[in-house]
């Protein structure tokens, strides 16, 4: 695959000067414009978004468009793009999207391509593709079971391989952002198959970070607490609500949009030198015992 940047490599190459690359240094003064660009500006940079037709990655990629990258919307439901495409056209952002299975190597490789051929560059991949069930664990068929492995686990493989690959080969750095979850850190009942693919989410998005890190490419995760969206929809069920709720110090669900921030943080500039990190955006659910 070949590192094929367009006409806005000039811009990349000043903003990897300001900071946004690895151990660039931050060079901005406090209380000017170019204080917050310089931290949080993705102005001429390429964000790919797998699972952004969802709730809480179309979110993520609504936020990166309003810093000024141009995402691209990954997953299979053209309908749900459309409606996310028009909200970031709406904002003033740019974005399209790319029908691809997360879980299908050929897929994503036509995927890195036609970004490359459209956009021209690649500086954040967010995979944030994710599927649920809350089959009691003796009952749980191995084709579920598969299922899930294969969406939420080998698909963050796929995208870790087929873009880590191309963010080496340039050089330049990159951020990749696998989306977790608290039941990778802590398992969650009744999402057993869920739970187990979020915590090796977990340790490859580490193990990935030491390994990439002398090539600039960082790669985190980011871990939402409990946002009601389509794929646990589901398993929010009255008493589980109550439960979640007895473990959330501020005793809510988290909103989609509340996870912009996290993503900017480790999209840009400002976390230049944050790799390997677990990011938790769950109203303190993590911190709670008793
Ligand atoms: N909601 C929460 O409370 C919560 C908490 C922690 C972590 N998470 C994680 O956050 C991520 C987003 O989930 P969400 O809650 O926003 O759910 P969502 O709205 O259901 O989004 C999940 C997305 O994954 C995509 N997807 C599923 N299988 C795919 C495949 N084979 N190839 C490509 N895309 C695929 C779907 O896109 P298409 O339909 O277009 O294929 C869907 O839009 C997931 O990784 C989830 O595990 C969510």
């Amino acid at each position: 695959m070949s590192c094929s940047h367009n006409s806005r490599t000039g811009g990349f190459a000043v903003a990897l000067a300001g900071g946004i690359g690895l151990g660039g240094g931050l060079d901005f003064i406090m209380g000017t414009k170019d204080y917050l660009d310089t931290l949080f500006s993705l102005a001429g940079r390429v964000a790919v978004v797998i699972g952004g037709t969802g709730e809480l990655c179309g979110a993520m990629a609504e936020g990166l468009a309003g810093a000024g990258a141009e995402v691209v919307l990954v997953g299979r439901n053209e309908e749900k793009a459309k409606a996310r495409l028009a909200r970031i056209a709406a904002l003033g952002g740019k974005g399209w999207f790319h029908a691809a299975d997360g879980t299908d190597r050929a897929q994503l490789r036509a995927l890195l391509e036609a970004v490359l051929q459209r956009s021209g560059r690649v500086d954040v991949v967010v995979n944030g593709a994710g599927v649920n069930s809350a089959t009691p664990f003796l009952e749980i068929p191995e084709e579920e079971f598969d299922r899930i492995v294969q969406v939420n686990l080998k698909g963050v493989f796929l995208g870790c391989q087929v873009f880590g690959q191309y963010l080496i080969g340039c050089g330049q750095g990159g951020s990749i952002i696998n989306v977790g979850s608290m039941s990778g850190v802590v398992p969650l009942s009744r999402v057993f198959t869920y739970s187990a693919t979020k915590a090796a989410v977990h340790n490859l998005s580490m193990n990935l970070a030491r390994e990439w890190a002398p090539k600039k490419v960082r790669v985190n995760v980011l871990v939402p607490g409990f946002f009601p969206a389509e794929q646990n929809r589901k398993v929010l069920t009255p008493d589980r609500v109550a439960s979640i709720m007895g473990h959330t110090p501020m005793k809510r669900f988290g909103e989609a949009r509340e996870l912009i921030g996290a993503t900017l943080l480790l999209a840009g500039g400002a976390g230049s030198f944050i790799t390997g990190a677990e990011l938790m955006v769950d109203g303190g659910y993590h911190a709670m015992t008793i």
